[in-house]
């Protein structure tokens, strides 16, 4: 990457940025533009000298902590453009902070995404560095690029350091879930608990877990969107100062030869981003943002593509939630590329495609073989055969998934091992309409829960909570973790957290709160499950659920502020990535100039 050429200050090309600042047709307008840029000291010559304009989404605030980084990486990635001939300019994107924001981040994915869309669009930027980091903030900046359509690359924060805790690795989100549950079974105190979250998180950097973060960033470079190696280099390594000044010196290359993202989100890419995310035992959170991200880049993605290309890739990468280690030691081993690189040796990729380096996805991987098979497994001796996602359908819902690769060995002793039936179970429904509701009556003995029961969420799509929730995760009564029953099968409308190793039936859709068949489930029903056949249904008749059909629907949260009624009215199901529909027919909108 360093003998990279830096192309000359005057481009031959002419950038959208020219329209503003050198438009001899409209000098009016020109000075305007260019008077106040100057009030920082830019001057008019470097505005006018016809290099690209290269815009910074910092994603990175004191309210978004797992992307703090960025503030720190935006001043090599300057460094970087500079050199190359650019000119940045930085600028906030709307902050998502998975962890602390309520009622969830969820809403602002989209949210986020119409801002950038609208500034990519209305300023005179050429082209954009996407800093991404915590769990959504890499699929809306990629969904606002791909209906953009100027050229882009994303540069990743990064994880945090591993996290070690008496002599163990401890995660982050996998410790807390741990922890919770080890609280509830009186295992540890309030204080012991709050060690543990804070030794899961020691340094700057995104979840060190294989959580949603780690996931989508390693997608995005599986997509083509990185430099290669990019995602998985810990917040606090040189490494990743380093990266960030050439992801800064790139994006000035992909803008003088307008490599656009249309160029590289293609069909292929999205279905290599499936297979990888098995592969890595990636976050169940991948199905909508993938869904999404190729929404808007006019791919033709398909929910059954889940089943048809990921499910049967097995598990080769031995990293939390669904493995034992963490981010930093899957840096050492090679990272995305050495992952890649396996699969395609095995003739599973479909690597010759474009991707920001200039090269395709194959040259990218010549040479990345890992050298930690403990971390890496070889293709021929995985961690778990089928590690993809099981795609489940029924009466109480057209489409949901299941993670595979975090079923644990009890759970499927417990569950999917009867002789004659593996697979199959049958479970009592309790019912909760919310997490308010989950936490007010998990632990009520009338409810009488015990191993044979299955735990459902719903109220927690993206219409019901609204923006979909990851509570689908619930942890059993305390009765029962005191029996040392660590999971009941779980199954909800809404999303699980990726650090979670909870094998839940999730992201049904459509949800309760659209008419989705959940909303006519009642305590007490049985469910039957039969992964072999992917179908999950209530065993209730026909008269009884029209009967039920004509009862007030389930309770739903009132809208709360001004965004989440707009989200509500035009948000779709997690089965189709929970985009805003009316946003998909918009494209390219960065190839059109808007008016003065
Ligand atoms: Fe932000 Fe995990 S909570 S990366
Ligand atoms: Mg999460």
């Amino acid at each position: 990457m360093s003998e990279m050429n830096i192309p000359p200050a005057t481009a031959p090309r002419r950038f959208r940025s020219q329209d503003w600042f050198d438009n001899p047709d409209h000098i009016d307008m020109t000075a305007l533009y260019l008077e106040r840029f100057m009030n920082y000291g830019i001057t008019a010559e470097e505005l006018r000298s016809g290099r690209p304009i290269i815009g910074i989404a910092q994603s990175g605030s004191d309210i978004s902590p797992c992307n703090r980084i960025h503030l720190d990486l935006a001043k090599r990635v300057r460094d970087g453009i500079r050199d190359a001939g650019g000119i940045p300019m930085e600028f906030p994107l709307h902050p998502i902070f998975e962890n602390c924001r309520r009622p969830t981040a969820a809403l602002d994915r989209n949210l986020a995404y119409l801002g950038l869309v609208e500034i990519l669009h209305g300023y005179p930027i050429d082209a954009v560095v996407l800093t991404t980091g915590c769990d959504k903030t890499t699929p809306a900046q990629l969904m606002a690029a791909a209906t953009v359509d100027i050229p882009a690359i994303v540069l990743s924060g990064g994880p945090m350091l591993d996290g070690w805790m008496d002599g163990e690795l401890v995660g982050s989100g996998a410790a807390i879930w741990k922890g919770r549950r080890q609280l509830s079974a009186g295992l540890i105190d309030n204080d012991k608990f709050l060690q543990i979250a804070a030794a899961s998180a020691p340094s700057a950097g995104h979840c060190n877990t294989m959580g949603t973060a780690s996931t989508m960033n390693a997608l995005a470079e599986a997509l083509g969107m990185s430099l290669t190696g990019c995602s998985a280099i810990p917040a606090p390594y040189r490494e990743r100062g380093q990266i960030a000044y050439e992801t800064g010196r790139r994006i000035v290359a992909l803008a003088h030869d307008d490599v656009r993202p249309s160029s590289i989100l293609t069909r292929a890419a999205f279905l290599d981003a499936i297979i990888v995310n098995a592969a890595i035992g990636g976050s169940t959170n991948a199905q909508p943002h993938l869904m999404a991200m190729a929404r808007h880049a006019g791919v033709e993605l398909h929910s059954s593509d889940w089943m048809a290309h990921g499910y049967d890739v097995p598990l080769l990468l031995n990293m939390q939630p669904a493995g034992k280690y963490l981010g930093e030691r899957f840096h050492r081993a090679g990272g995305v590329p050495a992952i890649m690189w396996e699969l395609q040796q095995a003739g599973l990729l479909h690597a010759n495609r474009p991707t920001v380096t200039g090269k395709t996805m194959a040259e990218n991987l010549a040479g990345q073989e890992t050298n930690d098979r403990e971390m890496i497994r070889p293709f021929a001796e995985p961690l778990k055969e089928k590690a993809g996602f099981l795609a489940l359908q029924g009466n109480l819902f057209d489409f949901a998934i299941m993670k595979t690769s975090v079923i644990s060995p009890a759970f499927r002793e417990r569950y999917l091992s009867r002789p004659g039936s593996e697979g199959i179970f049958e479970a009592r429904a309790i019912v909760f309409d919310g997490s308010s509701d989950y936490h007010a009556r998990i632990n009520d003995p009338a409810l009488n829960i015990d191993d044979s029961c299955m735990l459902v969420m719903r109220g927690a799509g993206p219409v019901g909570w609204p923006g979909s929730a990851e509570v689908v995760n619930m942890q059993p009564p305390d009765a029962l973790l005191k029996a040392g029953i660590q999971n009941l099968p779980t199954l909800g409308d809404g999303r699980q957290s990726g650090t979670s190793d909870s094998p839940s039936i999730l992201n049904a859709s459509p949800e309760s709160a659209v008419g989705g068949g959940l909303a006519l489930l009642r305590t007490g029903d049985l469910i039957r499950v039969n992964l072999q056949e992917g179908r999950c249904d209530m065993l209730v008749d026909e008269a009884e659920l029209a009967r039920r059909a004509r009862e007030l629907p389930p309770p739903v949260v009132e809208t709360a502020t001004p965004w989440q009624e707009i989200y509500r009215a035009s948000v779709g199901q997690l089965e189709t990535g929970a985009c805003m529909e009316l946003a998909l027919k918009y494209r390219a909108v960065g190839q059109t100039l808007p008016r003065h």
